[in-house]
């Protein structure tokens, strides 16, 4: 398909679906409860962190190059021995229930018909087996909130690879949950209000540490676990003597960082500030990955998310030597919007936007946009 159809198969299809990112998140909060809105949309604090993810891209301009041959564009990577056809991955985001209430079914659902990597959160509304059973064949991670009892980590990265997770995704910037003063005000915790059980009540582990079955101790049980301060480099290495599934660090963005996870034995990050909702005031994903990449010099796969919106911010974030780009909200949205074909036209979108971008740009292939001139405003 050339870049000229891709445009174009969008207009004259009457389809009602908002096309840009503020579009879609307006259109979002005319449709859900603004305690559900605000709990997907805000940041920590005085959301600078928020601010700086979106601000980072705008810093970052293409030169393009021309007169190159585009009309054929492979956009495909390798992730741990498997191709995959997009860049784009589905960021672990928890409590789809929230939004829609197929929740994760649907949108696993949708990553599953685009080929598109699903990374499922340990705080999900549905468990891992449930979504296994939705998309048996396709490519899944799980990502992991290291519990306060480690027995319950290891139980759930146990089941994940009984389910066949390929991967397990560490999260390690949410050892205490972030100041996020839109919930407070809103009187709005999904973690209290139970949208996140999927994980929890089908663990036997978890399940036998609860003083009596009443929903109350459940929550009780839950908040109890799922804040570690105490997480280290020790837990990192022993993850990683305990499963032989690749290891991947969610939350990195010092490159020393890097190098000790690099020596730790992890075999892929996720340059990440949480999506602006857990420190405030931290630097934007996008301008902490140069100096990550240069500290990773290509040892394992590096993935950026935080603020990647549009096609072009794709391009922007390969450029500057993402391995892939994983993506939050805008699928949240379109869960929240349209449920499963939601999902599916927001990320079909985001994707059309970026080939587009490329054969634009000049590069025929992913793995030549790291050559592409990027400069800082
Ligand atoms: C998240 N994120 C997240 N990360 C994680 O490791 N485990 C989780 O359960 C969640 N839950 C979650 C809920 C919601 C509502 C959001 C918006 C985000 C963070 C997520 O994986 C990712 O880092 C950011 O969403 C990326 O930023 P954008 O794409 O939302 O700007």
């Amino acid at each position: 398909m050339s870049k000229g159809d891709l445009l174009l198969k969008n207009i004259g299809t009457a389809q009602a679906f908002p096309i840009g990112f503020e579009e879609l998140e307006q259109a979002v909060k005319d449709k859900i409860d603004i305690g559900p809105y605000s709990y997907v949309r805000s940041g920590a604090g005085g959301e600078q962190s928020l601010r700086n993810n979106r601000d980072a891209f705008h810093k970052y301009s293409i030169v393009p190059r021309f007169l190159n041959d585009v009309s054929i564009l492979d956009t495909s990577i390798e992730l741990f021995g498997k191709t995959h056809p997009t860049p784009l991955l589905f960021a672990p985001v928890g409590m789809n229930k929230i939004a829609h209430e197929d929740g994760e079914l649907a949108v696993v659902r949708a990553a599953m018909d685009l080929q598109i990597p699903y990374v499922q959160s340990t705080v999900s509304s549905y468990s891992m087996e449930q979504i296994a059973e939705t998309a048996p064949h396709h490519t899944k991670w799980f990502q992991l909130y290291w519990s306060t009892n480690e027995d319950i980590s290891f139980s759930m990265v146990e089941r994940a690879e009984q389910a066949g997770f390929e991967a397990i995704v560490l999260t390690i910037d949410t050892v205490m949950l972030g100041w996020r003063e839109h919930d407070v005000r809103n009187q709005f915790s999904p973690l209290k209000k139970g949208f996140s059980r999927g994980n929890y009540e089908t663990d036997p582990v978890f399940m036998s540490t609860l003083r009596d079955d009443s929903s109350e101790a459940f929550i009780e049980g839950l908040l109890a676990n799922i804040y570690h301060p105490t997480l280290s480099w020790d837990n990192v290495r022993e993850l990683k003597e305990r499963t032989k599934l690749p290891v991947l660090l969610k939350g990195i963005l010092h490159p020393e960082d890097a190098k000790l996870a690099i020596e730790a034995g992890v075999d892929g990050i996720f340059v990440s500030n949480h999506g602006g909702r857990q420190l405030d005031g931290v630097v934007g994903s996008l301008d902490a990955l140069p100096a990550v990449v240069k500290a990773v010099d290509r040892r394992i796969p590096v993935i950026l998310d935080g603020g990647v919106y549009r096609g072009i911010d794709v391009l922007k974030a390969l450029a500057l030597g993402a391995t892939a780009v994983a993506i939050g909200r805008p699928f949240v949205y379109g869960l929240a919007y349209a449920g499963e074909a939601g999902v599916r036209q927001v990320m079909q979108n985001l994707y059309d936007e970026f080939k587009v971008s490329m054969g634009l740009a000049g590069v025929s292939r992913v793995a030549n946009v790291c050559n592409l001139t990027i400069v800082k405003n």
